[in-house]
């Protein structure tokens, strides 16, 4: 598949997409998402891939949200299906089994913040902005927001921002735990590549299953949760890697992780 809206480079291990309709701030119509969900498919079945970092292209925007002017004209079956397509496309991001760092660079409104949402960690610039102003356009939040913003922040501040409508800048994304670490523009891709590959360093196995344990768990009650970091854990001293990395330690040395 030819992508019209999103580029995409790796390099180390470290994938990097990147949303790209400058001219609509980022703002994600129907061929975007398919795009998006395309690639995040055969990125999840790449083992050479070890985090995932998602970006908007240029210095306004991350995402604006879901394309207004293509929902303008849609019935409530095209909207629904379209709400699908960008709740389908986000769970996958969601369950990827790489870490998915988001790199917030400026406008994360609407779908924006939503895709944001549902990525692993937040990093954002100086300039960006946050918000859900689904209910000023007559509709509720629809590519997860309901659900995952009010995980991230809590209910009251996941509440009053979509209740509201309006927009909070980056530092009081930060107060309340919207995003891990600001910075200034120019130093975001760098911080979040030191990110990116602090994370790589370790065992990719261990990795992913620390993230499946954490997805899985998050939803269900501790016991149960539990159940999940057992089973992973025990699966860790099959795996080459862990060998290695307490083979590493014993003998004094670093550890080189192979992925097996
Ligand atoms: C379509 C968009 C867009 C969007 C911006 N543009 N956001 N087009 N959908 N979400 C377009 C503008 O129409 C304009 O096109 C160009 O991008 C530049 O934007 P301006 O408005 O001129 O820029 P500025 O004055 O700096 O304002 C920036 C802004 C504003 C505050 C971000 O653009 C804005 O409020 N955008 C809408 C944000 C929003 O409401 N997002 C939530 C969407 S609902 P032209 O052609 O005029 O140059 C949503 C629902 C998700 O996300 C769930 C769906 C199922």
């Amino acid at each position: 598949m030819d992508y019209k809206n999103i580029l995409y480079s790796a390099e180390n291990g470290i994938a990097t997409i990147t949303i790209n309709r400058p001219k609509a701030l980022n703002a994600l119509n129907t061929e975007t998402v398919s795009e998006l969900r395309d690639l995040v498919g055969k990125i999840a079945a790449d083992s050479e891939i070890k985090v995932v970092v998602i970006t908007g292209s240029g210095s306004k925007s991350f995402v604006a949200g879901a394309d207004i002017v293509e929902m303008s004209t849609k019935n409530a079956v095209e909207g629904r299906a379209f709400g699908k397509i960008g709740q389908d496309t986000f769970t996958e991001i969601e369950n990827m089994p790489q870490p998915v760092i988001a790199a917030i660079n400026g406008f994360a409104l609407g779908g924006g913040c939503e895709l944001s949402c549902a990525c692993d960690i937040r990093y954002a610039s100086e300039n960006a902005k946050f918000g859900q102003p689904e209910v000023g356009l007559g509709i509720t939040p629809g590519f997860g927001g309901t659900q995952r913003l009010p995980r991230v922040v809590g209910r009251g501040y996941g509440k009053e921002l979509i209740f509201t409508a309006g927009m909070i800048d980056a530092q009081e994304a930060y107060r309340i735990g919207l995003v891990n670490k600001v910075v200034p523009q120019e130093e975001l891709m760098d911080t979040v590549y030191a990110l990116a590959k602090k994370i790589a360093k370790n065992a990719p196995i261990a990795v992913q299953l620390s993230k499946a344990a954490i997805n899985r768990g998050i939803n269900c009650d501790v016991i149960t949760g539990i159940a999940y970091e057992d089973e992973v854990f025990g699966l860790c001293f099959a795996t080459e890697d862990q060998k290695e990395g307490m083979g590493a330690f014993v003998e004094k040395r670093k550890a080189t992780f192979t992925g097996k």
